[in-house]
């Protein structure tokens, strides 16, 4: 193990600045996040100072499981011991597994996988395969949409501050309004290769698609020919109180992006699930899109029993009885604080807390951090502040940390009134 003996933590600080970016570490400074995290279990982390954070944002939606699961981390131990990684020349049994288990828990006639490391890698993955299945070019997005930072990933992320700096971006994608229909409709058309979207926006805000509009996609695909793609990195296993979040529209995409919680909080990976229809081109030229990591051993072994015990502890289950309590309290704290808050809303243990403006929500996220609790904002919408605690917690801890939230939102309303 790494020995971290006496953490010199303001060395750490000048070699963050020094090696890694200085001006990401003045971004985080200005919240209080300058100490180093130190270690972490089940929904708690502790810092170089000794204090202990209850962890509502989860990596931004990698710990569904919690830090550390025990059989998780004792799958890779396993694997460790046996094989991390493997020659690439004989199948790998660990992969053949998780994209049979793959293949049995998400929804429709998602039967096959390539495996990559990360949710950006995903979007291109699948970005690639629709484009080599239809032979056609246009994608469609969304607005306020984040699917990553890799070119063809944000050709399709709705965020100008991370576009422009690396215009132009690929050709052919063209952005339509989340969640109108009619819109969605009329832009896809005979030469549409595919619609990506995220069923409930992550980064843009936690916007749940409205009623509908998951089913209007599927048609407009259906109709067109056009490919279906969720991108269900952040929304997937359990988050929404589903396992995935189109479960809840009962629609079911031509391809799936996963990752973040895929690799069960312990190791990184990224996968692609198609139905057989979209996969036939890839699988006549299988090198067109190859990953000398994707689907590794330990990432693999890792993901198998993420999903073991997603179903065995009924995580989805308890993410949605505990977004239910998380939302009531946080939905009455919006009532009391109507010069902070402008509305809450969310699915299962995605929830966004919508403040009035960035300055307010950056002096919530330093209250917060003061009183224990990790809270991030939005990528794409810096005054949206998301809560996505692992899917483990329990009852209690949902009222601690409203408790917490509800002094937060007392101190920073007394500060602004100080400076009217
Ligand atoms: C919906 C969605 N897609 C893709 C990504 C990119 O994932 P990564 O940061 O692993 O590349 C994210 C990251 O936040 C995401 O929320």
């Amino acid at each position: 193990m790494l020995d971290y003996g006496s953490l010199d933590v303001e060395g750490l600080r000048a070699r963050f600045k020094a090696h890694i970016n200085g001006g990401l570490f003045a971004l985080v400074a200005f919240m209080g996040l300058d100490e180093a995290e130190i270690e972490a279990e089940g929904w708690l982390v502790r810092d170089s100072k000794g204090r202990q954070f209850i962890d509502c944002l989860g990596g931004y939606g990698v710990f569904n499981f919690g830090h550390r699961h025990p059989k998780i981390v004792a799958a890779v131990e396993a694997q460790l011991r046996r094989q991390p990684l493997s020659s690439k020349l004989l199948m790998s049994p660990p992969a053949v597994m998780l994209a049979e288990k793959l293949a049995e828990i998400t929804p429709g006639n998602l039967q096959k996988c390539f495996f990559a490391n990360s949710g950006t890698e995903a979007v291109e993955g699948a970005l690639k395969i629709a484009r080599l299945a239809t032979g056609r070019k246009k994608i469609i997005y969304t607005s306020r949409a984040f699917h990553g930072k890799t070119l063809g990933s944000l050709s399709a992320t709705d965020r100008e501050k991370h576009r422009a700096p690396f215009d132009p971006l690929l050709g052919q994608f063209n952005v339509v309004p989340f969640g109108d229909a009619d819109a969605l409709v009329a832009a896809v058309d005979g030469d549409t290769c595919a619609l990506i979207f995220e069923p409930v926006q992550g980064e843009g805000g936690i916007f749940p698609a409205p009623e509908g509009y998951l089913a209007a996609a599927r048609e407009a695909c259906d109709k067109t020919g056009a490919l279906l793609i969720f991108d269900e990195v952040q929304t997937g296993m359990g988050r929404t109180g589903k396992n995935f979040a189109c479960e809840w529209d009962g629609v079911a995409p031509d391809i799936m992006c996963l990752a973040k919680a895929l690799g069960g909080g312990v190791m990184p990976i990224g996968a692609v699930i198609g139905t057989p229809e979209v996969w036939k081109n890839f699988e006549e030229n299988p090198l067109v899109h190859t990953s000398t990591f994707g689907g590794n051993p330990l990432a693999c072994a890792a993901a198998l029993a993420a999903c073991d015990v997603l179903i065995e502890e009924r995580l989805a289950e308890n993410a949605l009885l505990r977004g239910e309590e998380m939302l009531a309290g946080l939905t009455e704290i919006g009532r009391e604080f109507p010069e902070l808050i402008n509305g809450i809303r969310g699915r299962g243990l995605m929830i966004g807390i919508d403040f009035n403006n960035g300055d307010i929500a950056e002096l919530f996220i330093a209250m917060m951090i003061e009183l224990g609790v990790f809270v991030a904002f939005a990528l794409n919408k810096p005054d949206i502040i998301r809560i996505e605690p692992p899917l483990t917690i329990t009852s209690e801890v949902v009222a601690e940390v409203l408790t917490r939230i509800r002094a937060a939102c007392a101190h920073v309303q007394g500060i602004m009134s100080e400076l009217i």
